[in-house]
């Protein structure tokens, strides 16, 4: 289905002027689910066609802002798939934690972390497993996304009674501060994260990671485009980190550059070195991670 909907040039002429104009890259996203977000866009303007979209995101640069809050899903949830986070807390985290030395900081990776609530939610696994100030001492967390927006929000780390009903009362009332209308994640906690925007298919890597979290992100990425993101994450994991996928999201092209440690799970170890061919993937893209990064991080 995505090959046939690859040949509309219309569209194809109108991701590419994104990828110049705007810098965002969506050419490697599956074509189904990317057009009918697009189309989504269109009724609400009453645009029928790519071409006459193309013209009006041409003559209204606000345009842009709103495609993306329509393209860019940024739906998340505490303890999402609550099973997962178990097996991870029971069976990996314990593996992390014994591998590295006291002194040795445990870094964390929640690549497409959305409205915060992944990060928000593997904080709280480790600070149980390692009490609050070994936590303090020895993590540190980074969590990008692309989506700006849905980072002001992370950072505000501020959800509804809706928003944390899948939190364990006992987890909640340690690690949010209720208001009235709100919960707020434990501000001492919130120093250990760096929040950031970043674009898994174009930018740099982070390097050293013990634990990479990117959940249900590449499922609306083509095959080929996966492979590159792959790559980064090898990339940016340490010998023998883990990388852990969302529900839907399987490693399937018979690559050994990470080793199944569960399936069911979802849970991956770095494998094999990355080849000649691997490296020429990314090489064109990667841009230079001091530019990347030091100016778009911020503290939270
Ligand atoms: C459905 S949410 C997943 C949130 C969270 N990981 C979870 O599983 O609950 C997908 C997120 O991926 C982000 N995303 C999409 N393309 C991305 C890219 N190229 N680089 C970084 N983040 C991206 C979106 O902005 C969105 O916040």
């Amino acid at each position: 289905m995505d090959n046939k909907l690859d040949k509309n040039p219309d569209f194809e002429v109108l991701l590419n002027y994104l990828k110049q104009s705007s810098g965002y890259d969506f050419t490697g996203y599956k074509r189904g689910s990317l057009m009918r977000r697009f189309q989504h866009r269109m009724r609400q303007l009453a645009i029928e066609n790519y071409q006459n979209y193309l013209q009006y995101l041409q003559a209204h640069s606000e345009e842009c802002a709103f495609l993306f809050n329509t393209i860019l899903i940024n739906c998340s949830e505490f303890f999402r798939n609550s099973d997962y986070w178990d097996y991870l807390a029971n069976n990996i985290i314990p593996q992390i934690i014994i591998s590295k030395q006291p002194n040795e900081k445990i870094r964390v990776w929640s690549a497409g972390c959305a409205t915060g609530q992944e990060v928000y939610t593997i904080i709280m696994l480790l600070a149980e497993v390692l009490g609050i100030e070994q936590y303090l001492q020895r993590v540190q967390i980074f969590a990008t996304d692309i989506d700006e927006d849905a980072l002001k929000q992370a950072r505000k780390a501020s959800y509804s009674h809706h928003e944390v009903a899948s939190i364990h009362n006992k987890l909640l009332s340690k690690y949010f501060e209720q208001t009235e209308e709100h919960y707020i994640f434990c501000s001492k906690l919130l120093r250990t994260i760096v929040f950031g925007h970043h674009d898994l298919v174009r930018d740099a890597p982070m390097s050293k990671i013990d634990l990479l979290v990117c959940r249900n992100v590449l499922i609306y990425l083509k095959a080929e485009t996966i492979a590159t993101v792959l790559v980064r994450f090898h990339f940016a994991l340490r010998d023998r980190g883990f990388l852990f996928l969302g529900k839907a999201e399987g490693l399937t092209n018979g690559s050994k550059i990470f080793i199944p440690i569960s399936l069911k799970y979802r849970i991956f170890a770095k494998g094999e070195d990355l080849t000649l061919q691997d490296y020429l993937r990314i090489k064109p893209q990667i841009r230079n991670p001091v530019e990347n990064n030091s100016l778009k991080f911020q503290p939270s």
